[in-house]
């Protein structure tokens, strides 16, 4: 289809509260005005965004992900103010746009292209897509006389008789483009916010005999962000989608409600992810079973159980390996081995057979720079044991419990340091005086 697609976020967001814009906040790790390029490049290919508050910012953002892929317009705000301004004096867009222009807004990060399809399906030359709201306080309620759309009237401009009508403006619209180039001209700021509406655009229409279709839509998915507690309805919306995407490619999940992922998770193979999981970021799981309240990020667990409790931290690369409770792994290739309980493996590499004993901590920092720990193949570091880097444990190393280890090992070594033990006859008594 010859569709443009316009995404209008140049407004400021000032009910966000917040030193970003409001279209990089974030849902499941991902922008809002992401969700937004996605679905409109399902669409189409020739996908423009205006912006203006903190344009720069905004078109960084976009186009360190989506490179040259999006086309970026910065609103004349100052003379044009208002969802009519924002397409309004562009000569960039509107002449060359494709016969038909999709307008969707940057803070509605829930929609989905089927859902989008309804009303690119419509003939109209104008089609309105419209909620019906049990709240409609603060929308555009639009007017209807035999079915037939006649005007929207803002919030801010309503009677008290047109504040009562339930039925909203979602703000998306299917326009002919000959249509909008003909009316964005005639638009004025003659309403109590001074801004070009492009709302207005219906009634002119209407007055010139065009017919407008409505489409009605969710309102779950075509309700704005405006604040943060919408931010975070809108997130639980998403992760349930994720969830249920993720199980029905076959993932296990308990109590999926306690479940965060975000959106550039994967999953392959069978998993099993239990209640009160974290993961984050880049991560892939694969064959793997996360157990209750384990944190990942921007890692790759493949064929091993991690958890329960257990942090993996960014850069981490884990398979066929058990990971107990309380284990925190970062920046670490861990291959084939055993990490049951209370460590801390940093910036290392342990390879096949390995056993790392409960509470060993790789010292991987000595207060300047990063050091790394290398172990080999069949390695036993007993319980207790502080390994100082850099590093290298050869194959078959046997490290005795409680060491401190700061020299390299050779194959089949056994390292041991540990002070030696006294013991002092009858010392209990001599300190506990009395207990006997
Ligand atoms: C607008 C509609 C209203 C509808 C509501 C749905 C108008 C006049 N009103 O309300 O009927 O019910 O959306 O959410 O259109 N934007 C710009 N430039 C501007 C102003 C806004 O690009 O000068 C962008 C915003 O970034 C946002 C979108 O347009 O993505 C909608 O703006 P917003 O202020 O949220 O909508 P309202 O004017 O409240
Ligand atoms: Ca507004």
């Amino acid at each position: 289809m010859a569709l443009s697609v316009v995404i209008l976020a140049a407004g400021s967001g000032t009910r966000m509260k917040s030193s970003t814009p409001k279209v990089l906040h974030k849902i499941c790790g991902q922008e809002l005005l992401f969700y937004s390029i996605e679905t409109a490049l399902e669409l189409s290919d020739d996908v423009h965004i205006v912006l203006y508050h903190q344009a720069q910012r905004v078109q960084e953002a976009c186009e360190a992900k989506f490179g040259d892929r999006v086309k970026f317009h910065i609103q004349d705000f100052e003379n044009f103010p208002g969802t009519g301004g924002a397409l309004m004096n562009n000569r960039a867009l509107i002449p060359t746009a494709h016969s038909k222009i999709l307008i969707l807004n940057g803070d509605m990060p829930l929609i989905t292209a089927p859902s989008l399809q309804k009303l690119l399906s419509c003939s109209s030359p104008v089609v309105l897509g419209v909620i019906e709201s049990k709240n409609p306080y603060g929308y555009g309620r639009v007017l209807r006389q035999d079915c037939k759309v006649q005007a929207i009237i803002e919030e801010k401009d309503a009677s008290e008789e047109v504040k009562k009508i339930c039925t909203i403006n979602s703000g998306i619209y299917v326009f002919a483009t000959e249509v909008l180039a003909k009316f964005l001209p005639r638009l004025d700021n003659h309403n109590a916010q001074k801004e070009y509406y492009l709302t207005d655009i219906i009634k002119l229409c209407v007055a010139e005999g065009y017919e407008i279709e409505s489409v009605e839509l969710d309102e779950e998915e075509f309700s704005g962000i405006n604040d943060k507690i919408q931010l975070s309805s809108a997130e639980e919306i998403m992760l349930a989608r994720l969830r249920e995407k993720a199980m029905r490619e076959g993932v296990i999940m308990h109590l999926p409600s306690s479940i965060y992922i975000e959106k550039s998770v994967r999953f392959e193979g069978e998993c099993e992810i239990e209640q009160g999981v974290q993961i984050f970021g880049e991560t892939l799981i694969k064959d793997s079973h996360i157990k209750a309240h384990s944190t990942i990020r921007d890692s790759q667990i493949i064929s091993s159980d991690i958890g329960p409790m257990a942090h993996i931290r960014p850069n981490s690369y884990i398979q066929k390996t058990h990971i107990g409770n309380f284990v925190e792994v970062k920046n670490s290739k861990l291959y084939s081995i055993k990490a049951g309980h209370l460590s801390y493996l940093g910036d290392s590499e342990i390879d096949e057979g390995s056993n790392i004993g409960a509470g060993v901590i790789t010292c991987n920092y000595d207060g300047k720079q990063k050091h790394k720990t290398k172990i080999g193949k069949n390695v036993f570091v007993g319980s207790d044991t502080q390994l100082i880097a850099p590093l290298i444990i050869a194959d078959h190393t046997l490290i005795g419990a409680g060491s401190t280890i700061r020299k390299d090992s050779k194959e089949g070594d056994l390292l041991i340091s540990r002070s030696e033990q006294k013991n002092l006859e009858n010392g209990y008594f001599v300190f506990f005086k009395d207990k006997k």
